[in-house]
């Protein structure tokens, strides 16, 4: 249950890769019941999405029209409140038996001050409906125990795309990774996997 509602959330983080230019209407799909998967050769110390957050408050339901998503995350990530924290995105297309990467990637140099912009992808579908967005806006996922609370609201995980995607299987890398004051990176870094398909819908182009 935990980690579905991680990769749910995770799915809005997607729409970052993708321009405003809205020539196709894509929905992202996810592969499996699990939703995420560790990261492959990473480094030692490096964390799986249970590194991040504790879902076990948040509720959702599968429902026709998405996922109605209400409850509380609490971080449990062990940074500090000052730490600068990037966000890694890349996309993966598997191909012939591997995973190749593509050119999707993306690098959000300081994600906790862009976290609540309105112009970024991720908030109409997510940061938009954290209630308690006054604190959060500060804590951001820096301060271990403090909790984040949602909104009900139905997540719609559909967007917009300049680029086409092929049909198959992709498989999207998030990392998270914290700087302390003096730029040196924790080691405690978050890493993992969302695999799915992208689906056209149809009767949607420019
Ligand atoms: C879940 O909520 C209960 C009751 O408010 C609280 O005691 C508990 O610490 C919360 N769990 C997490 C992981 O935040």
């Amino acid at each position: 249950m935990s980690q579905q509602l991680f990769g749910i959330w995770q799915l809005l983080i997607l729409m970052a890769f993708i321009d405003n230019s809205m020539e196709i209407n894509y929905e992202f799909t996810m592969e499996d019941e699990r939703i995420t998967s560790d990261c492959q050769d990473e480094a030692a110390g490096t964390l799986n999405i249970d590194g991040l957050f504790d879902w076990s408050n948040a509720t959702f339901e599968m429902a026709e029209e998405g996922v109605t998503l209400s409850g509380s995350k609490t971080v449990v990530w062990d940074i500090q409140p000052s730490d600068r924290v990037e966000l890694l995105g890349s996309l993966y297309y598997f191909d012939r038996g591997t995973w190749q990467p593509t050119t999707l990637n993306m690098v959000i140099k300081d994600f906790c001050s862009v976290m609540f912009d309105k112009n970024q992808v991720w908030y109409d579908a997510y940061s938009k409906h954290i209630a308690n967005s006054a604190d959060v806006k500060d804590s951001c996922y820096r301060v271990k125990g403090s909790v984040i609370h949602f909104e009900t609201y139905t997540i719609n995980l559909e967007f917009g795309s300049g680029v086409p995607f092929q049909k198959g299987r992709y498989a999207i890398r998030l990392k998270f990774r914290a700087f302390d004051k003096n730029g040196k990176i924790r080691s405690n870094e978050i890493c993992f996997e969302i695999k799915g398909h992208f689906l056209k819908k149809s009767g949607w182009m420019k």
